[in-house]
C-alpha cells in the first residue's frame, strides 16, 4: 500500500499576517486545517501512513495531530531545521519511512478532488519513475508548466514562467518510485521543481502526466483561501474531512463548528464557516467569509469577503470587508 508525505513547511508569506504565528496548512478552511483535508483525501485513497514534514512554525502541528490514531492513521514528523526545498524536504522526510511501497507526495496548500486512487493505479501498472498530477488553468504563470506528449510521457517541466509554454500545469501531487527519492541529494536546498524534475526528464526518466481536471485550488494565495472555504461548505469540493468533525450544522450555505455559540438572529450565509467555540452577537451578519475557532463577532457587525483568526475580536456594528483579521491586526486582501 501506497504511502504519504505531505509538505508542510513552506512560509506562507503570502497570507501575512495570518500565518505569523500560524503555518499556511494549519489555517482552517471549512472549520479544519488544510492538512485534515488533505489527510481524508488520502485517506480515502487507503493511504493510512503520512509523513508531515515540517519546518516553519513546526511545533504546531503535533499538538493537534498528534500520532494520527483519531483520523485512523499513523502520522510521522519530520523536521528541518533550516527548509530544504520541496526535494530536499520530501529525500529528508521518507527517511522515516523506508519502504519500497509508492510514495505519495502531497503539497500542503492544495484542496484536490481529483482521483488519487487512480493515479497511484496508473503510475504501478506503467511502471513510472514518477507520476505527477496535472491539471488545466487559465493563466499558469504561478505554477509549474508541464509539457506532454500524445502517450502522456512528461516532457518538458518548467517552474514559474512569464511566458507559459502551455495551460497543463503541476498540480502538486506526484507518486514516487522509492529509489528516485534515495537519488536526491540529502541534507542540502533542492527543489523538486526546479532541478529534480527537469533533471529526470533530461536523462529519460519515465515521468508520466496523471491529468485529472476536477475541483483543484492551490489556497496559498488570499482570495484562493476564502475560495477553498467556501467551496468546501458549499459542496463544490470533496469535504469528506467534516464526515469525522463536530459539526453544530452545515447546510449549502454555511457551516458551524461545535460549542460555537450563535444569535438566532445572527446571518450567515454565502459558504461562511464558524469555528468551534467562536461567538456571533445578535443582528451580525456573517457571508463569503471564515471565523475561526474563538473569534468574537459583536452584534449588528458585518463581516464579508474576510478571514477572522482565532483570538480575533471585532466590534459592535463594525463593517469588515475583504479583510484578514488577527488578534493584534488588521489588513485588507488585494484585489
Ligand atoms: N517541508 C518543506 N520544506 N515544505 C516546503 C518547503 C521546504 O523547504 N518549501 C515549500 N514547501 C511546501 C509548502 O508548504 C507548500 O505546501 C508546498 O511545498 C508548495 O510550496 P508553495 O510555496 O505553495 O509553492 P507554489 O504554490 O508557489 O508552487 C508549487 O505548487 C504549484 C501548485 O499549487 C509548485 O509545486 C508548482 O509547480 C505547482 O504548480
Ligand atoms: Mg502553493
Amino acid at each position: 500500500m501506497a504511502v504519504g508525505i505531505l509538505l508542510v513547511g513552506g512560509m506562507g508569506t503570502r497570507l501575512m499576517p495570518l500565518t505569523k504565528h500560524t503555518p499556511k496548512p494549519m489555517l482552517t478552511v471549512a472549520g479544519l486545517p488544510v492538512t485534515e483535508h488533505q489527510l481524508a483525501m488520502a485517506r480515502k485513497a487507503g493511504i493510512t501512513t503520512v509523513v508531515l514534514a515540517t519546518s516553519y512554525l513546526s511545533e504546531l502541528f503535533t499538538p493537534y495531530f498528534g500520532d494520527g490514531s483519531k483520523w485512523g492513521m499513523k502520522l510521522l514528523y519530520a523536521v528541518e531545521d533550516s527548509a530544504l526545498g520541496t526535494a530536499g524536504a520530501i529525500a529528508n522526510a521518507a527517511q522515516l519511512l523506508g519502504t519500497d511501497d509508492s510514495i505519495v507526495v502531497l503539497n500542503g496548500d492544495v484542496l484536490s478532488s481529483h482521483d488519487l486512487s487512480e493515479q497511484i493505479r496508473q503510475h504501478e501498472s506503467n511502471r513510472a519513475d514518477v507520476t505527477i498530477h496535472v491539471t488545466s488553468v487559465e493563466d499558469a504563470r504561478a505554477y509549474g508548466c508541464v509539457s506532454i506528449d500524445s502517450l502522456g510521457q512528461v516532457i518538458a517541466f518548467l517552474e514559474k514562467m512569464e511566458r507559459p509554454i502551455s495551460n497543463t500545469i503541476n498540480a502538486g501531487c506526484y507518486i514516487f518510485d522509492p529509489a528516485i527519492i534515495k537519488a536526491i541529494p540529502g541534507h542540502r536546498v533542492v527543489s523538486v521543481e526546479r532541478e529534480t524534475f527537469p533533471e529526470l526528464i533530461d536523462s529519460g526518466r519515465k515521468i508520466r502526466a496523471f491529468l485529472d481536471d476536477s475541483y483543484w485550488l492551490d489556497i496559498g494565495t488570499p482570495k484562493a483561501l476564502l475560495q477553498g472555504s467556501r467551496d468546501l461548505v458549499t459542496g463544490i469540493a470533496d469535504a469528506s474531512a467534516l464526515k469525522l468533525a463536530d459539526i453544530l450544522r452545515h447546510d449549502q450555505h454555511s457551516l458551524v463548528m461545535a460549542s460555537a455559540s450563535l444569535d438566532s438572529s445572527a446571518i450567515i450565509d454565502c459558504g461562511s464557516c464558524i469555528g468551534s467555540g467562536a461567538s456571533i452577537g445578535a443582528g451580525a451578519h456573517v457571508s463569503a467569509s471564515i471565523i475561526e475557532a474563538g473569534a468574537i463577532i459583536g452584534r449588528g457587525a458585518t463581516i464579508l469577503d474576510s478571514y477572522i483568526a482565532s483570538g480575533a475580536r471585532i466590534d459592535e456594528n463594525a463593517k469588515i470587508s475583504a479583510q484578514f483579521v488577527t488578534d493584534t491586526e488588521f489588513l485588507s486582501i488585494p484585489t
